[in-house]
């Protein structure tokens, strides 16, 4: 089912945490080595991105004091954590992650994990967008088998997505394949985030279920999410503004 327009740009300007701008779509992952090279990226992109990811190569290497300094410094920051643990563990782990300052976070999207994860934003408060891992986008039918799943991505995917919703959650994380059926699962008040995408002529790499940028909006993602086509592009602020410059002829 393609997403209607109308009934589109009316959902996104339902949930809290759509985005306003262009640039507020894009989410770059700082997916390097070093904290100093992390810094490197943002003090050259500055301006150009909407929000910065720390995922979990920098989180390992002293990302999570990293997140908090550019929260503090009043950049939009995403900790890509993947939480998946016991209730107790995830309400307290999202707790301390909302006292932080971030603004998105990510919990694998298991009913129970995600009901803990909005039980401790509850008792911490703050502007913190809860995401629910649908599929991974490096992830197809096979690996899904492998895995021990039945059914099909897109099946995984639905379900995930409804749960989330039914849970309280911010916004789910997803293929941009997957986003326009999902629109109508997670309703009004869910924001969409996708990663997988790759600007026309890079490189894919591992990531499985891709899409350009625009096609990826057009399709009726809020957020996209890019890490190697800016992190290791030449001129990453080239590369970032070319994206949301894609984005804005797209909405
Ligand atoms: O380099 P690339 O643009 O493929 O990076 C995508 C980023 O999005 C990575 O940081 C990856 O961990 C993250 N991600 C993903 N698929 C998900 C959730 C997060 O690729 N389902």
């Amino acid at each position: 089912m393609q997403p209607d327009p109308q009934t589109d740009t009316l959902e996104r300007t339902a949930s809290r945490f759509a985005p306003a701008t262009a640039r507020d779509r894009l989410m770059v992952g700082l997916d390097v080595p070093t904290v100093e090279e992390a810094r490197a990226i943002v003090e050259r992109t500055k301006g150009a991105v909407g929000t910065y990811k720390i995922g979990m190569q920098l989180q390992f290497a002293g990302g999570l004091a990293f997140a908090e300094e550019l929260a503090r410094e009043g950049h939009s920051i995403f900790l890509d954590v993947k939480l998946l643990d016991i209730d107790n563990t995830v309400m307290k782990g999202v707790e301390n992650i909302a006292r932080m300052g971030m603004r998105f976070v990510t919990i694998h999207a298991y009913p129970k994990a995600m009901r803990a994860a909005v039980a401790g934003l509850a008792a911490a408060g703050g502007d913190l967008c809860l995401l629910g891992v649908t599929v991974l986008t490096s992830m197809d039918e096979d690996d899904l088998h492998d895995a021990g799943y039945a059914g099909g991505v897109e099946d995984l995917v639905r379900v995930r997505a409804a749960d989330a919703r039914v849970s309280g959650m911010g916004g789910i994380v997803c293929s941009p394949h997957e986003v326009g059926v999902l629109r109508e699962a997670v309703g009004p008040s869910l924001v969409t985030v996708t990663p997988g995408i790759r600007p026309a002529g890079s490189e894919a790499g591992d990531q499985k279920r891709i899409m350009t940028p625009g096609d990826a909006i057009r399709a009726g993602a809020d957020y996209i999410v890019v890490a190697r086509p800016v992190v290791r592009a030449p001129d990453p602020r080239a590369a970032a503004e070319a994206i949301v410059a894609e984005i804005d002829a797209a909405l």
